[in-house]
């Protein structure tokens, strides 16, 4: 393992040159590994795992989209593609990717299907963290392992196309075989990880689910919303409010932040504009302090956890969402974030 100095504590990585890929292949020859899930993280860690040389099946229900997708990317029924019982019971370790609330729906049959020394791994801390309310208890005669993608499961695809690679955490719950660390590392590997940060299974859930709740996604989209209400109240047209709250960060600011970080965009915008950021950086920060306390306690006291089991697990959750989508997608902002988009040259010459 590698000793990394993060902003003045040391933690340990895993890349490609503490655990090969060569070593991956070696830790899981003997493996049989089954994606239950051909959604979104499904087809990026099944690929790259295929491209990575180990042996891969995938469990997914018949009927759907996620099936058709997994027959246009190469899988073949009776083969390498089958009911997600089926490849449950074929394979040695057994990845479930199905949605949160599939997990809690399909685990007795999956349960059924696990033998001894198998691994069962997830992307995601969820189902075993609140196991009292999505009552995925695993038997004591697996290993119970994770690996998360810290990103979507299409940036999992990409970036590995490209030769780079997403960072995921990784984490051992239960260890029966005495080789659940080492499953890990590989599995993490053969993804296609670009390094392996330690974390425990609850770390990973609080972590994401405040993570997407906030900055990532809720808060984002809401402070978005907040800047633009306000310059339209006070008469910028949408495509003035539009451009000075989305388009300018995307386009630009965020770019420089993830390049070399925030203190280096602040250091190459005017000097009008750093100085009013600086002086009101921490009024915000104050601000959302509250909102974001309350939400790591939501998340902490599972009243997330029973929403989302609650919400995405009802038969209509999917028209229910679009419903909610098109609300995002209809509205004046982001109406007018299509126009400005179309506006963009590299657009325009198509
Ligand atoms: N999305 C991401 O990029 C991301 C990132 C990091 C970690 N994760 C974690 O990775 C795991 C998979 O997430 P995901 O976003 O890839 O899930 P998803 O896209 O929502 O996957 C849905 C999959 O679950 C199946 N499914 C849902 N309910 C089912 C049920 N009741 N019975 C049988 N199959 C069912 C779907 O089949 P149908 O298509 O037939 O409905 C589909 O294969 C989760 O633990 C998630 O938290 C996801």
């Amino acid at each position: 393992m590698a000793k990394i100095n993060f902003g003045g504590t040391w933690e340990e990585v895993v890349t490609s040159e503490e655990f090969s890929l060569k070593k991956a292949r070696d830790v899981l020859k003997n493996e049989t590994v089954a994606i239950i899930g051909y959604g979104v993280q499904g087809p990026g860690q099944a690929l790259n795992m295929k491209d990575n040389g180990i042996r891969v099946i995938v469990g997914q229900r018949e009927g759907g989209d996620s099936w058709n997708k997994a027959l246009k990317d190469g899988f073949v029924p009776g083969d390498t593609l089958f009911s997600p019982e089926d490849a449950a019971g074929k394979a040695t370790v057994i990845q479930y990717l199905l949605s949160d609330a599939g997990q809690t729906t399909m685990w007795q049959k999956i349960k059924a299907c696990l033998n001894e020394g198998d691994a069962l791994y997830f992307s995601h801390g969820f189902s075993i963290v609140y196991k009292e309310q999505t009552g995925v208890i695993p038997p004591p005669n697996v290993d119970v392992i994770l690996v998360a993608p810290k990103g979507s499961g299409r940036t999992v695809r990409t970036n590995f196309l490209d030769g780079s690679g997403i960072n995921s955490s990784y984490a051992v719950f239960q260890d029966y075989t005495g080789r659940a660390m080492e499953r890990t590392l590989a599995l993490g590997v053969a993804i296609g990880s670009g390094y392996l940060f330690h974390t425990t299974f609850a770390k990973e859930v609080y972590s994401d689910l405040t993570g997407e709740r906030g900055v990532l996604m809720g808060c984002l989209a809401g402070v978005m919303e907040a800047q633009y209400d306000l310059l339209r109240k006070h008469g910028h047209s949408p495509s003035e409010a539009f451009n000075e709250t989305v388009e300018e960060l995307t386009q630009s600011l965020i770019r420089l932040v993830a390049e070399n970080g925030m203190d280096w965009m602040y250091a190459n915008c005017s000097t009008t504009a750093q100085r009013g950021a600086l002086d009101w950086k921490d009024r915000f920060r104050d601000a959302v302090a509250p909102v974001f306390t309350e939400l790591y306690n939501s998340v902490a006291a599972g009243k997330e956890t029973e929403i989302v089991l609650r919400v995405n697990s009802a038969p209509d959750y999917r028209e229910k969402l679009q419903k909610e989508l098109d609300v995002i997608k209809n509205s004046e902002m982001w109406q007018a974030g299509a126009a400005v988009r179309s506006l963009r040259p590299e657009r325009r010459k198509k």
